[in-house]
């Protein structure tokens, strides 16, 4: 049994696998469409969650299977005082897969010890998002062409953003890879993923306060928003969570063939008159994000359609 826990549970064949995977669902969605008939996903949300939830239940709809599962560490026994542990036991009973979001840092990684199913981790704390780096990857993968020789800039909260450290764990396992990290100083990446991930890796990267100065260069911009709920106190995150906007004068400084990703949600860092540009991606990204899963879904279930 499969569990993801980490972009770096799948080997880059394993991932090209997966990706040609879910390009084929794109192209052929009634192929699918009975893949899962029989199948339960359940969504074990213990954090808010637009996206990640509904994505991964559309993505079980689509192949035919159902969902259960609860958007609300209030809504579960979880505000009674039950572990994750038990949690995972009791929902093995119920469920053939399940994905869960937890604001602690490992949490998914205990439940996979302690599971009977599949456990995918939709989140953990400001830890690793490994279902959004699979679609990103495949957006970047259907836009560009390819997922190597890219200069990828990651604006804004370099620090807290688990969707950033996911999406440097796998980039860096392809050839000509470049990062040019944009933040201001109390956001910048942690020295733990510079050093033990880009400088092991022999990654070059370059780290900026200005985007300004990185637009020209990017065949990626990803734009992260400010995480208010990783902030200690409200006056850090007042400080800085319009430090970045993305504008369209700022968009008139890229290439003509960048592509702005943006995890979503977003809050002020991209002015919504980027969105009518060519190269705005982040919608476009959300569509990804269900072919991906639909292909996650089928590969950690073992399902094969001809
Ligand atoms: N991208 C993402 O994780 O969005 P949600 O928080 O809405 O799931």
């Amino acid at each position: 049994m499969r569990h993801l826990m980490s972009p770096l549970d799948l080997s880059v064949e394993e991932l090209d696998t997966l990706l040609d995977l879910a390009q084929d669902i794109e192209a052929h969605p009634d192929k699918y469409a009975h893949a899962c008939e029989g199948k339960k996903l359940a969504t074990l949300f213990y954090e808010p969650s637009t996206r990640t939830r509904l994505s991964h239940e559309a993505a079980m709809l689509n192949l035919g299977g159902s969902v259960l599962g609860f958007s609300s560490a209030d809504s579960s026994s979880a505000s009674k005082g039950e572990s994750v542990s038990d949690t995972i036991r009791t929902v093995s009973c119920y469920a053939d897969i399940c994905a869960m979001r937890h604001p602690k840092e490992g949490a998914p990684m205990v439940a996979c010890q302690h599971s009977k199913i599949p456990v995918i981790n939709a989140g953990d704390g400001g830890h690793q998002h490994p279902t959004q780096t699979l679609t990103d990857l495949l957006t970047i993968r259907s836009l560009k062409g390819r997922l190597n020789n890219l200069t990828i800039g990651l604006c804004g909260d370099l620090k807290f953003g688990r969707t950033v450290h996911s999406l440097i764990n796998a980039l860096v396992r392809y050839e000509g890879i470049r990062f040019i990290l944009i933040s201001p100083e109390e956001l910048r990446l942690p020295e733990y993923i510079r050093h033990d991930v880009l400088d092991r890796n022999n990654i070059p990267y370059e780290e900026v306060v200005r985007l300004e100065d990185a637009m020209p260069q990017l065949d990626i911009l990803y734009m992260t928003r400010v995480q208010k709920e990783r902030f200690f106190n409200e006056e850090d995150y007042v400080r800085m969570k319009d430090f970045y906007i993305l504008d369209k004068a700022k968009m008139k400084l890229a290439p003509e063939d960048m592509y702005v990703l943006h995890p979503l949600p977003r809050v002020n860092e991209i002015s919504v008159e980027v969105d009518d540009d060519p190269r705005a991606a982040y919608f476009r990204q959300v569509q990804y994000g269900v072919y991906v899963r639909m292909a996650l879904i089928l590969t950690l279930l073992d399902i094969h359609v001809d």
